[in-house]
Protein backbone atom coordinates (compact mmCIF):
# COMPACT_ATOMS: atom_id res chain seq x y z
CA UNK A 1 0.00 0.00 0.00
CA UNK A 2 2.45 2.87 1.32
CA UNK A 3 4.16 3.43 -2.05
CA UNK A 4 2.30 4.68 -4.76
CA UNK A 5 1.66 2.18 -7.53
CA UNK A 6 3.83 2.06 -10.15
CA UNK A 7 1.42 0.97 -12.83
CA UNK A 8 -1.82 2.38 -14.10
CA UNK A 9 -5.10 1.16 -12.68
CA UNK A 10 -7.00 -0.84 -15.62
CA UNK A 11 -9.72 0.83 -17.91
CA UNK A 12 -12.47 2.70 -15.86
CA UNK A 13 -15.62 4.52 -15.69
CA UNK A 14 -15.46 6.84 -13.00
CA UNK A 15 -19.23 8.30 -11.77
CA UNK A 16 -19.14 11.00 -9.64
CA UNK A 17 -22.39 11.89 -7.57
CA UNK A 18 -22.51 15.41 -6.22
CA UNK A 19 -20.63 16.73 -9.48
CA UNK A 20 -21.57 20.16 -8.85
CA UNK A 21 -20.86 20.22 -4.63
CA UNK A 22 -17.87 21.60 -3.23
CA UNK A 23 -16.04 18.58 -2.07
CA UNK A 24 -15.90 17.60 -6.46
CA UNK A 25 -15.05 21.14 -6.90
CA UNK A 26 -12.52 21.62 -3.93
CA UNK A 27 -10.76 18.14 -3.89
CA UNK A 28 -12.09 15.79 -6.44
CA UNK A 29 -12.02 17.31 -9.72
CA UNK A 30 -8.65 19.16 -9.63
CA UNK A 31 -7.47 15.72 -7.82
CA UNK A 32 -8.63 13.58 -10.84
CA UNK A 33 -7.24 15.85 -13.15
CA UNK A 34 -3.84 15.80 -11.61
CA UNK A 35 -3.81 12.26 -11.84
CA UNK A 36 -4.42 12.27 -15.81
CA UNK A 37 -1.87 15.23 -15.82
CA UNK A 38 0.67 12.87 -14.03
CA UNK A 39 0.18 9.37 -16.10
CA UNK A 40 -1.07 7.95 -13.08
CA UNK A 41 -5.32 7.52 -14.45
CA UNK A 42 -5.71 4.52 -16.44
CA UNK A 43 -5.40 4.21 -20.60
CA UNK A 44 -8.80 4.66 -20.68
CA UNK A 45 -11.58 6.03 -18.89
CA UNK A 46 -14.48 8.51 -18.67
CA UNK A 47 -15.62 10.54 -16.03
CA UNK A 48 -19.30 10.92 -15.33
CA UNK A 49 -20.86 13.67 -13.01
CA UNK A 50 -23.97 13.02 -12.55
CA UNK A 51 -26.38 14.96 -9.80
CA UNK A 52 -30.37 14.79 -9.17
CA UNK A 53 -32.42 16.64 -12.44
CA UNK A 54 -33.18 19.28 -10.68
CA UNK A 55 -29.41 20.73 -10.53
CA UNK A 56 -28.30 18.57 -13.65
CA UNK A 57 -26.30 20.51 -16.12
CA UNK A 58 -25.19 19.73 -20.04
CA UNK A 59 -21.68 17.98 -20.31
CA UNK A 60 -20.41 21.39 -22.10
CA UNK A 61 -21.02 23.01 -18.74
CA UNK A 62 -19.46 20.46 -16.59
CA UNK A 63 -16.05 20.66 -18.70
CA UNK A 64 -16.32 24.16 -18.13
CA UNK A 65 -17.30 23.82 -14.45
CA UNK A 66 -14.22 21.16 -13.92
CA UNK A 67 -11.79 23.73 -15.84
CA UNK A 68 -13.12 26.34 -13.42
CA UNK A 69 -12.65 24.22 -10.53
CA UNK A 70 -9.03 23.17 -11.67
CA UNK A 71 -7.98 26.56 -12.09
CA UNK A 72 -9.18 27.71 -8.83
CA UNK A 73 -7.63 24.33 -6.86
CA UNK A 74 -4.89 22.07 -8.71
CA UNK A 75 -1.49 22.43 -8.78
CA UNK A 76 -1.85 21.80 -12.01
CA UNK A 77 -3.47 24.45 -14.45
CA UNK A 78 -6.04 23.44 -17.11
CA UNK A 79 -4.08 24.03 -20.44
CA UNK A 80 -2.46 22.79 -23.11
CA UNK A 81 -2.15 18.41 -24.32
CA UNK A 82 -2.64 17.93 -20.56
CA UNK A 83 -6.21 19.48 -20.61
CA UNK A 84 -7.01 19.11 -24.29
CA UNK A 85 -6.52 15.39 -23.11
CA UNK A 86 -8.43 15.09 -19.77
CA UNK A 87 -12.12 17.53 -20.59
CA UNK A 88 -13.23 15.01 -24.02
CA UNK A 89 -13.43 12.40 -20.83
CA UNK A 90 -15.94 14.42 -18.72
CA UNK A 91 -19.55 14.10 -19.63
CA UNK A 92 -22.57 14.81 -17.22
CA UNK A 93 -25.82 12.28 -16.87
CA UNK A 94 -28.60 13.09 -14.61
CA UNK A 95 -29.68 10.52 -11.78
CA UNK A 96 -32.99 10.46 -9.43
CA UNK A 97 -33.28 7.52 -7.20
CA UNK A 98 -36.20 7.10 -8.99
CA UNK A 99 -34.81 7.56 -12.01
CA UNK A 100 -31.83 6.34 -13.03
CA UNK A 101 -32.30 5.72 -16.73
CA UNK A 102 -30.12 8.60 -17.97
CA UNK A 103 -26.95 7.71 -15.90
CA UNK A 104 -27.25 3.98 -16.81
CA UNK A 105 -27.55 5.07 -20.29
CA UNK A 106 -24.45 7.23 -19.86
CA UNK A 107 -22.35 4.61 -18.29
CA UNK A 108 -22.88 2.32 -20.77
CA UNK A 109 -22.16 4.61 -23.14
CA UNK A 110 -18.62 5.56 -21.93
CA UNK A 111 -18.38 1.58 -21.78
CA UNK A 112 -18.85 1.06 -24.99
CA UNK A 113 -16.39 3.93 -25.97
CA UNK A 114 -13.54 2.13 -24.27
CA UNK A 115 -14.57 -1.10 -24.93
CA UNK A 116 -14.11 -4.38 -23.33
CA UNK A 117 -15.08 -4.37 -20.21
CA UNK A 118 -14.04 -1.53 -17.84
CA UNK A 119 -14.26 -1.20 -13.99
CA UNK A 120 -16.74 0.74 -12.61
CA UNK A 121 -15.88 3.20 -9.66
CA UNK A 122 -18.81 5.29 -8.38
CA UNK A 123 -17.78 8.19 -5.85
CA UNK A 124 -20.68 8.72 -3.29
CA UNK A 125 -19.64 12.67 -3.11
CA UNK A 126 -22.98 13.75 -1.74
CA UNK A 127 -24.70 14.68 1.74
CA UNK A 128 -24.54 10.95 4.13
CA UNK A 129 -28.39 11.61 4.22
CA UNK A 130 -28.76 9.97 1.07
CA UNK A 131 -26.00 7.05 0.84
CA UNK A 132 -28.63 4.68 1.28
CA UNK A 133 -31.16 5.64 -1.59
CA UNK A 134 -27.81 6.07 -4.32
CA UNK A 135 -26.66 2.47 -2.85
CA UNK A 136 -29.86 0.99 -3.15
CA UNK A 137 -30.05 2.59 -6.84
CA UNK A 138 -27.04 1.49 -7.87
CA UNK A 139 -28.52 -2.36 -7.27
CA UNK A 140 -31.69 -2.00 -8.57
CA UNK A 141 -30.55 -0.02 -11.69
CA UNK A 142 -27.88 -3.11 -12.47
CA UNK A 143 -25.03 0.02 -12.45
CA UNK A 144 -23.23 -2.63 -9.40
CA UNK A 145 -21.75 -5.52 -10.91
CA UNK A 146 -18.92 -7.62 -9.34
CA UNK A 147 -16.27 -4.92 -11.52
CA UNK A 148 -17.87 -2.07 -9.45
CA UNK A 149 -16.27 -0.51 -6.58
CA UNK A 150 -17.83 2.27 -4.07
CA UNK A 151 -16.32 4.72 -2.22
CA UNK A 152 -18.35 6.53 0.61
CA UNK A 153 -17.51 9.57 1.83
CA UNK A 154 -17.64 10.42 5.65
CA UNK A 155 -19.16 10.53 8.24
CA UNK A 156 -20.05 6.79 7.74
CA UNK A 157 -23.51 7.15 9.56
CA UNK A 158 -24.81 9.18 12.81
CA UNK A 159 -24.38 6.88 15.59
CA UNK A 160 -23.83 2.86 16.29
CA UNK A 161 -27.35 2.42 15.06
CA UNK A 162 -27.29 4.51 11.74
CA UNK A 163 -24.12 2.97 10.79
CA UNK A 164 -25.00 -0.49 11.18
CA UNK A 165 -27.92 0.16 9.02
CA UNK A 166 -26.03 1.79 6.06
CA UNK A 167 -23.11 -1.16 6.29
CA UNK A 168 -26.53 -3.74 5.98
CA UNK A 169 -27.73 -1.52 2.98
CA UNK A 170 -24.46 -1.07 1.66
CA UNK A 171 -23.69 -5.18 2.06
CA UNK A 172 -26.75 -5.74 -0.18
CA UNK A 173 -25.69 -4.67 -3.12
CA UNK A 174 -21.57 -4.44 -2.65
CA UNK A 175 -19.29 -6.70 -1.17
CA UNK A 176 -17.08 -5.54 1.35
CA UNK A 177 -14.04 -6.06 -0.73
CA UNK A 178 -15.75 -3.60 -3.28
CA UNK A 179 -16.23 -0.83 -0.63
CA UNK A 180 -14.12 1.94 0.21
CA UNK A 181 -14.94 4.79 3.16
CA UNK A 182 -13.09 7.20 2.53
CA UNK A 183 -10.83 9.07 4.81
CA UNK A 184 -8.83 11.72 3.32
CA UNK A 185 -6.24 11.67 6.59
CA UNK A 186 -5.17 8.75 5.96
CA UNK A 187 -4.10 9.48 2.40
CA UNK A 188 -1.76 12.36 3.57
CA UNK A 189 1.78 11.59 2.69
CA UNK A 190 2.82 12.29 6.75
CA UNK A 191 -0.17 10.36 8.06
CA UNK A 192 1.27 7.39 6.01
CA UNK A 193 4.59 8.17 7.03
CA UNK A 194 3.84 7.60 11.11
CA UNK A 195 3.92 4.40 9.94
CA UNK A 196 7.96 4.20 8.12
CA UNK A 197 8.55 6.54 11.27
CA UNK A 198 7.46 4.32 13.69
CA UNK A 199 8.55 1.18 12.52
CA UNK A 200 11.60 1.57 10.15
CA UNK A 201 13.89 3.24 12.80
CA UNK A 202 15.58 2.05 15.58
CA UNK A 203 16.02 5.02 17.62
CA UNK A 204 11.89 5.39 17.78
CA UNK A 205 10.59 2.15 17.45
CA UNK A 206 11.57 1.05 21.05
CA UNK A 207 10.40 3.99 22.67
CA UNK A 208 6.71 4.47 20.96
CA UNK A 209 5.13 3.08 24.27
CA UNK A 210 4.06 3.77 28.04
CA UNK A 211 7.03 3.21 29.55
CA UNK A 212 8.87 6.27 27.67
CA UNK A 213 6.07 8.19 26.12
CA UNK A 214 3.84 10.12 29.15
CA UNK A 215 0.66 11.69 26.70
CA UNK A 216 -0.58 12.05 22.99
CA UNK A 217 -2.11 14.79 21.75
CA UNK A 218 -4.05 15.02 18.02
CA UNK A 219 -4.67 18.89 17.57
CA UNK A 220 -6.24 19.75 14.47
CA UNK A 221 -7.47 23.33 15.02
CA UNK A 222 -9.42 25.33 11.83
CA UNK A 223 -9.26 29.35 11.31
CA UNK A 224 -12.22 28.30 9.01
CA UNK A 225 -15.74 28.76 10.04
CA UNK A 226 -18.51 26.49 8.71
CA UNK A 227 -18.27 28.28 5.26
CA UNK A 228 -21.94 28.35 4.38
CA UNK A 229 -22.45 24.16 5.19
CA UNK A 230 -24.93 25.09 8.15
CA UNK A 231 -26.94 22.02 6.50
CA UNK A 232 -24.70 19.33 6.45
CA UNK A 233 -22.90 20.89 9.69
CA UNK A 234 -25.14 22.20 12.29
CA UNK A 235 -26.81 18.30 12.04
CA UNK A 236 -23.32 16.56 12.17
CA UNK A 237 -20.93 18.97 14.59
CA UNK A 238 -16.98 18.70 15.08
CA UNK A 239 -17.03 15.57 16.85
CA UNK A 240 -18.69 13.47 14.09
CA UNK A 241 -16.59 15.63 11.34
CA UNK A 242 -13.73 15.62 12.70
CA UNK A 243 -12.81 12.91 15.58
CA UNK A 244 -14.51 9.92 14.76
CA UNK A 245 -13.77 10.27 10.92
CA UNK A 246 -9.89 11.99 10.89
CA UNK A 247 -8.29 11.80 14.49
CA UNK A 248 -9.35 8.62 15.64
CA UNK A 249 -7.50 7.10 12.47
CA UNK A 250 -4.93 8.94 12.96
CA UNK A 251 -4.87 7.82 16.55
CA UNK A 252 -4.81 4.37 15.15
CA UNK A 253 -1.73 4.85 12.93
CA UNK A 254 0.20 6.35 16.04
CA UNK A 255 -1.24 3.79 18.57
CA UNK A 256 -1.64 0.55 16.36
CA UNK A 257 0.84 -2.75 16.67
CA UNK A 258 3.19 -3.53 14.46
CA UNK A 259 1.67 -5.04 11.50
CA UNK A 260 2.84 -8.13 10.09
CA UNK A 261 2.43 -7.11 6.39
CA UNK A 262 1.56 -3.55 5.13
CA UNK A 263 -1.16 -5.25 3.35
CA UNK A 264 -5.00 -4.24 3.50
CA UNK A 265 -6.10 -7.20 6.11
CA UNK A 266 -3.13 -6.53 8.33
CA UNK A 267 -3.36 -3.00 8.74
CA UNK A 268 -7.14 -2.91 8.94
CA UNK A 269 -6.91 -5.23 11.65
CA UNK A 270 -4.31 -3.85 13.71
CA UNK A 271 -6.28 -0.13 13.37
CA UNK A 272 -9.08 -1.92 14.67
CA UNK A 273 -7.41 -3.68 17.10
CA UNK A 274 -6.72 -0.24 18.47
CA UNK A 275 -10.13 0.69 18.24
CA UNK A 276 -11.19 -2.62 20.36
CA UNK A 277 -8.77 -1.32 23.13
CA UNK A 278 -10.44 1.71 23.53
CA UNK A 279 -12.51 2.51 26.68
CA UNK A 280 -15.77 3.82 26.08
CA UNK A 281 -15.55 7.98 25.70
CA UNK A 282 -16.24 9.25 29.04
CA UNK A 283 -18.60 12.91 28.99
CA UNK A 284 -16.91 14.00 31.59
CA UNK A 285 -13.93 13.94 29.46
CA UNK A 286 -14.95 16.00 26.78
CA UNK A 287 -15.32 19.74 26.38
CA UNK A 288 -17.37 21.23 23.69
CA UNK A 289 -17.67 24.70 22.56
CA UNK A 290 -19.43 26.61 19.62
CA UNK A 291 -17.47 30.10 18.73
CA UNK A 292 -19.38 33.34 19.77
CA UNK A 293 -21.94 33.98 16.53
CA UNK A 294 -22.38 30.56 15.29
CA UNK A 295 -26.09 30.71 16.00
CA UNK A 296 -26.18 33.82 13.62
CA UNK A 297 -24.79 31.56 10.67
CA UNK A 298 -27.06 31.42 7.89
CA UNK A 299 -28.92 28.36 8.38
CA UNK A 300 -27.95 27.41 11.91
CA UNK A 301 -30.65 26.65 14.20
CA UNK A 302 -31.36 30.12 16.63
CA UNK A 303 -30.65 27.73 19.90
CA UNK A 304 -28.24 25.33 18.07
CA UNK A 305 -26.70 22.98 20.77
CA UNK A 306 -23.82 21.63 17.95
CA UNK A 307 -20.97 21.96 19.05
CA UNK A 308 -17.88 23.28 16.28
CA UNK A 309 -14.94 22.86 19.00
CA UNK A 310 -14.47 19.59 20.51
CA UNK A 311 -12.03 18.41 23.19
CA UNK A 312 -11.31 14.81 24.23
CA UNK A 313 -9.30 12.77 26.49
CA UNK A 314 -9.24 9.10 24.79
CA UNK A 315 -8.23 5.85 26.33
CA UNK A 316 -5.98 2.71 24.96
CA UNK A 317 -5.76 0.40 27.71
CA UNK A 318 -4.05 -2.64 26.21
CA UNK A 319 -0.33 -3.18 27.13
CA UNK A 320 1.68 -0.68 24.87
CA UNK A 321 -0.81 2.51 26.01
CA UNK A 322 -2.33 1.85 29.25
CA UNK A 323 -2.02 4.87 31.47
CA UNK A 324 -1.53 6.64 28.70
CA UNK A 325 -4.07 9.63 27.98
CA UNK A 326 -4.70 10.58 24.64
CA UNK A 327 -5.83 14.19 24.03
CA UNK A 328 -7.65 15.13 20.51
CA UNK A 329 -9.00 18.46 19.58
CA UNK A 330 -10.23 19.98 16.25
CA UNK A 331 -12.78 23.18 15.65
CA UNK A 332 -13.83 25.70 13.64
CA UNK A 333 -13.13 29.40 13.95
CA UNK A 334 -9.97 28.58 16.40
CA UNK A 335 -6.88 30.47 16.86
CA UNK A 336 -4.77 28.60 13.78
CA UNK A 337 -4.74 25.92 11.00
CA UNK A 338 -2.98 23.16 12.25
CA UNK A 339 -2.73 19.12 11.91
CA UNK A 340 -0.22 18.07 14.61
CA UNK A 341 0.27 15.21 16.31
CA UNK A 342 2.46 15.64 20.20
CA UNK A 343 4.40 12.62 22.06
CA UNK A 344 5.38 13.86 25.07
CA UNK A 345 8.31 11.83 26.84
CA UNK A 346 9.10 10.76 30.36
CA UNK A 347 12.11 12.62 31.47
CA UNK A 348 15.05 11.46 33.49
CA UNK A 349 15.72 12.57 36.99
CA UNK A 350 17.10 15.85 36.08
CA UNK A 351 18.77 16.28 39.79
CA UNK A 352 22.24 17.24 38.40
CA UNK A 353 20.45 20.43 36.57
CA UNK A 354 19.38 22.14 39.47
CA UNK A 355 18.05 25.24 37.66
CA UNK A 356 15.72 23.00 35.48
CA UNK A 357 14.28 20.68 37.77
CA UNK A 358 11.43 23.18 38.75
CA UNK A 359 10.12 23.66 34.86
CA UNK A 360 9.87 20.64 33.50
CA UNK A 361 7.51 18.79 35.95
CA UNK A 362 5.33 18.86 32.42
CA UNK A 363 7.32 17.06 30.44
CA UNK A 364 7.24 20.09 27.58
CA UNK A 365 11.34 19.72 26.88
CA UNK A 366 10.85 15.89 25.62
CA UNK A 367 8.45 15.53 22.85
CA UNK A 368 8.41 14.36 18.94
CA UNK A 369 6.00 16.79 16.94
CA UNK A 370 4.83 15.55 13.90
CA UNK A 371 3.35 18.34 11.51
CA UNK A 372 1.08 16.32 9.41
CA UNK A 373 -0.60 19.44 7.25
CA UNK A 374 0.44 18.71 3.66
CA UNK A 375 3.61 19.04 3.07
CA UNK A 376 4.54 18.09 6.89
CA UNK A 377 7.53 18.20 9.04
CA UNK A 378 8.68 15.98 12.30
CA UNK A 379 10.46 18.29 15.00
CA UNK A 380 12.10 16.40 18.08
CA UNK A 381 12.63 18.49 20.67
CA UNK A 382 15.07 17.72 23.90
CA UNK A 383 17.14 19.62 26.04
CA UNK A 384 20.83 20.95 25.27
CA UNK A 385 23.56 22.84 27.06
CA UNK A 386 23.80 26.74 26.37
CA UNK A 387 27.06 27.60 25.03
CA UNK A 388 29.07 29.55 28.64
CA UNK A 389 30.73 28.52 31.19
CA UNK A 390 27.99 27.23 33.25
CA UNK A 391 25.73 24.33 33.19
CA UNK A 392 22.37 25.82 31.50
CA UNK A 393 19.90 23.80 30.05
CA UNK A 394 17.88 25.15 27.07
CA UNK A 395 15.11 23.23 24.59
CA UNK A 396 16.68 22.86 20.82
CA UNK A 397 14.72 21.30 18.47
CA UNK A 398 15.81 19.01 15.05
CA UNK A 399 13.33 19.28 11.99
CA UNK A 400 12.66 17.19 9.17
CA UNK A 401 10.98 19.32 6.53
CA UNK A 402 9.12 16.80 3.61
CA UNK A 403 9.00 20.14 1.44
CA UNK A 404 12.79 19.95 1.64
CA UNK A 405 13.81 16.51 1.55
CA UNK A 406 12.45 14.54 -0.90
CA UNK A 407 10.83 15.06 -4.69
CA UNK A 408 8.08 16.25 -3.12
CA UNK A 409 6.49 17.86 -6.98
CA UNK A 410 5.83 13.46 -6.63
CA UNK A 411 3.09 14.28 -3.96
CA UNK A 412 -0.40 13.02 -4.21
CA UNK A 413 -2.73 15.02 -2.15
CA UNK A 414 -4.43 12.73 0.15
CA UNK A 415 -7.86 12.20 -2.07
CA UNK A 416 -5.76 11.72 -5.39
CA UNK A 417 -3.71 8.80 -3.26
CA UNK A 418 -6.52 7.14 -2.65
CA UNK A 419 -8.73 7.51 -5.72
CA UNK A 420 -5.98 5.80 -6.90
CA UNK A 421 -5.86 3.17 -4.28
CA UNK A 422 -9.52 2.45 -4.91
CA UNK A 423 -9.13 1.94 -8.94
CA UNK A 424 -6.02 -0.33 -8.42
CA UNK A 425 -8.56 -2.50 -5.14
CA UNK A 426 -6.01 -1.14 -2.44
CA UNK A 427 -8.16 -0.90 0.92
CA UNK A 428 -5.07 -0.80 3.07
CA UNK A 429 -5.87 3.16 3.61
CA UNK A 430 -9.57 2.60 4.36
CA UNK A 431 -11.91 2.23 7.07
CA UNK A 432 -13.32 -1.40 7.57
CA UNK A 433 -17.19 -1.58 8.85
CA UNK A 434 -16.05 -3.66 11.90
CA UNK A 435 -13.66 -0.58 12.57
CA UNK A 436 -16.00 2.42 11.83
CA UNK A 437 -18.56 0.47 13.63
CA UNK A 438 -16.54 -0.01 16.74
CA UNK A 439 -15.99 3.84 17.50
CA UNK A 440 -19.12 4.65 16.91
CA UNK A 441 -20.30 2.30 19.63
CA UNK A 442 -17.10 3.80 21.97
CA UNK A 443 -19.09 6.94 21.06
CA UNK A 444 -21.99 6.18 22.40
CA UNK A 445 -21.91 7.20 25.99
CA UNK A 446 -21.01 10.85 24.90
CA UNK A 447 -23.46 10.79 22.25
CA UNK A 448 -26.12 10.18 24.22
CA UNK A 449 -25.04 12.37 27.06
CA UNK A 450 -23.02 15.24 25.62
CA UNK A 451 -21.94 18.07 28.06
CA UNK A 452 -23.36 21.61 27.29
CA UNK A 453 -21.77 23.28 25.06
CA UNK A 454 -19.53 26.37 26.28
CA UNK A 455 -18.95 29.76 24.21
CA UNK A 456 -15.45 30.75 22.59
CA UNK A 457 -14.79 33.80 21.02
CA UNK A 458 -13.84 32.99 17.59
CA UNK A 459 -9.88 33.18 16.85
CA UNK A 460 -9.23 31.75 19.99
CA UNK A 461 -8.47 28.12 21.26
CA UNK A 462 -11.37 27.30 22.21
CA UNK A 463 -13.25 27.87 26.08
CA UNK A 464 -10.98 28.23 29.24
CA UNK A 465 -12.15 24.44 30.03
CA UNK A 466 -10.01 22.85 27.76
CA UNK A 467 -7.01 23.39 29.97
CA UNK A 468 -8.32 21.44 33.01
CA UNK A 469 -9.25 18.55 30.50
CA UNK A 470 -5.74 18.12 29.88
CA UNK A 471 -4.51 18.93 33.23
CA UNK A 472 -1.17 18.70 34.50
CA UNK A 473 -0.03 18.56 31.09
CA UNK A 474 -0.59 21.68 28.31
CA UNK A 475 -1.98 22.10 25.06
CA UNK A 476 1.37 22.14 22.67
CA UNK A 477 -0.34 24.65 20.56
CA UNK A 478 -0.38 27.60 20.67
CA UNK A 479 3.52 27.46 20.09
CA UNK A 480 4.01 27.60 23.78
CA UNK A 481 7.67 25.94 23.13
C1 LIG B 1 -13.42 17.49 6.20
C2 LIG B 1 -14.37 18.15 7.15
O1 LIG B 1 -13.61 16.10 6.20
O2 LIG B 1 -12.08 17.78 6.57
C3 LIG B 1 -14.14 19.65 7.17
O3 LIG B 1 -15.73 17.89 6.78
C4 LIG B 1 -12.67 19.96 7.45
O4 LIG B 1 -14.98 20.27 8.13
C5 LIG B 1 -11.77 19.16 6.50
O5 LIG B 1 -12.46 21.34 7.28
C6 LIG B 1 -10.30 19.32 6.87
O6 LIG B 1 -9.51 18.69 5.92
P1 LIG B 1 -8.36 19.46 5.12
O7 LIG B 1 -7.65 18.40 4.36
O8 LIG B 1 -9.08 20.46 4.25
O9 LIG B 1 -7.54 20.12 6.14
Amino acid sequence: MTSAPQHRPGDHVIVLFGATGDLAKRKLLPGLFHLAAAGLLPHKYRIIGTSPAQFAISTEEFREHAKQACEDFCITKPTGDPWEAFAPNLSFASSDPDNFAPLVEEVERAEKAIGGSPRRLFHLAIPPDAFMSIVAMLGQSGLATDRSRVIIEKPFGYDLESARKLDAAVHAVFDESQVFRIDHFLGKESVDNILAFRFANGLFEPVWNRDYIRYVQIDVPETLSIEGRANFYDKTGAYRDMVVTHLFQVLGFVAMEPPTALNAKQLRAEKTKVFESMRSIDPHHVVRGQYEGYRSEPGVAPDSQTETMVAVRAEVENWRWQGVPFFLRSGKSMGAGRQVITLGFHEPPLRMFPAHRKSISDGRRNEIIIDFADPGSITTKFLAKEPGAEMSLSTATMVFKYADSFASANALEGYERLILDAMIGDQSLFTSSDGIERLWEISEPLLQDPPPVEPYAPGTWGPDSISKLIAPFRWHLPGTG
